[in-house]
C-alpha cells in the first residue's frame, strides 16, 4: 500500500522520482486548457475522498482539479457535516470509505488521526496537513526551488519564524534532497530536536537558530509561514515571541543574489512577510500555491497507478 504520509516515510529514489514526474507532467500541460484533462487521463474512473477536519483554499482546490485533469473526481467530507463530527471514529469510517473510494486525503487536527486513518484503511492515504507535517506542500516547494534555477543538492533554504508543521516537513526533505537548511526560531518555538536529530543522522544539513539576519546570510531561499497555525491557542505569546522575525526587504537584502522568497500561504501580510516582499521580485508565492496541483497529480499516481 502507497499511503503519502510523510517524507520521512517514503524511499528517497521514489520522492525524486515523484518530483520529476510533477515537473514532467507541468510541462506537458502547457498551452493546455486549465481544465483540460492529462493525455490518456492516466487515473480515468478513480475517486478520491477528501476529509477536512480544519480550513483549506489550495489543498481542497488543487486536490479536486488534480484529480479531474487525472481523469478521475474527487468527494468532499467535512468534520461539521459528516458522521466524524458526531463522533464515529476514524477506524469506522476508513473502513467504510475504503469500500467505496480509491484514496483518502485527510487534513487532520492531530497526526495520530492520520495514522489511525491510514492503519485502517484498505486504500492509499495522503497526508493533506496534521499538526506535525505537511509533506504535500514541501513537494510543491522543491518543484518551485527547482524551477528558480536552483540544484537542491546545493542550495541553502533559510526558515524564519514559527518551528512549525511546515518546517517539520522541510527537515525531514533535507535529509532526502540534500540542500541544508538553517532555521532561525525563537525559544519556545523552535523544531521538535527529535526530528532535527533524526534528519541530521541521515546526512541532513540543518541548523537551528534564534537569529533570523544569520539564518538567512548565505541564503539562496527564505521561507517562512504564519505565526499561528490552524489549532494554536496562545496568540497573544506567539505574535509577542515572533515578531522580531518578521521577513521585510532588509532581511531578504542579507540573502544571496536573487534569493527567491516561499511562503505556503495563506500569508498573514505585514505580519510574518511584509507587502513589499510577497509583492516583490524575488517572491515565488503563486508559483508555489500553483505548484500544489502538479506535485499532488504525481503523488495521487504514485499512489493509485500500479
Ligand atoms: N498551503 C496550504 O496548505 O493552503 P490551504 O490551507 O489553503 O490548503
Ligand atoms: N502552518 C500552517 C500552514 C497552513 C497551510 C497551519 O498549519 O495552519
Amino acid at each position: 500500500m502507497r499511503h503519502f504520509l510523510d517524507i520521512d516515510a517514503i524511499d528517497a529514489s521514489e520522492l525524486k522520482n515523484i518530483l520529476k514526474m510533477a515537473h514532467d507532467m507541468k510541462n506537458a500541460r502547457i498551452g493546455m486548457p486549465k481544465g483540460a484533462h492529462d493525455n490518456g487521463a492516466p487515473l480515468a474512473g478513480h475517486i478520491l475522498a477528501m476529509i477536512f477536519e480544519k480550513s483549506s483554499t489550495r489543498t481542497r482546490v488543487s486536490f479536486d482539479v488534480g484529480m479531474r485533469q487525472l481523469g478521475g473526481s474527487a468527494v468532499l467530507l467535512e468534520t461539521s457535516t459528516s458522521q466524524l463530527g458526531r463522533g464515529e471514529t476514524i477506524a469506522d469510517t476508513a473502513r467504510v470509505l475504503s469500500r467505496m473510494v480509491d484514496a483518502i486525503m485527510l487534513r487532520a487536527n492531530s497526526h495520530k488521526s492520520l495514522v489511525e486513518l491510514a492503519r485502517w484503511a484498505s486504500v492509499p492515504v495522503i497526508n493533506g496537513l496534521t499538526d506535525k507535517s505537511h509533506p504535500c506542500q514541501i513537494m510543491a516547494d522543491l518543484m518551485t526551488v527547482e524551477e528558480a534555477g536552483l540544484n537542491l543538492k546545493d542550495a541553502r533554504l533559510a526558515w524564519v519564524g514559527d518551528g512549525n508543521n511546515v518546517l517539520t516537513s522541510f527537515i525531514e526533505a533535507s535529509a532526502v534532497f540534500g540542500f541544508s537548511l538553517v532555521a532561525a526560531c525563537p525559544i519556545g518555538y523552535q523544531p521538535d530536536n527529535k526530528i532535527v536529530n533524526k534528519a541530521i543522522a541521515k546526512g541532513a544539513k540543518i541548523e537551528v537558530l534564534t537569529d533570523a539576519a544569520l539564518a538567512v546570510t548565505g541564503a539562496d531561499c527564505v521561507v517562512t509561514d504564519t505565526w499561528v497555525s490552524m489549532g494554536d491557542t496562545n496568540v497573544s505569546e506567539r505574535m509577542q515571541a515572533l515578531s522580531p522575525y518578521q521577513v521585510d526587504e532588509e532581511l531578504m537584502a542579507k540573502a544571496n543574489n536573487g534569493a527567491i522568497f516561499m511562503h505556503c500561504l495563506p500569508a498573514h501580510r505585514n505580519e510574518e512577510v511584509t507587502d513589499a516582499v510577497i509583492d516583490g521580485a524575488s517572491s515565488k508565492v503563486f508559483d508555489e500555491a500553483e505548484n500544489r496541483i502538479h506535485a499532488q497529480k504525481a503523488v495521487l499516481r504514485w499512489c493509485l497507478e500500479k
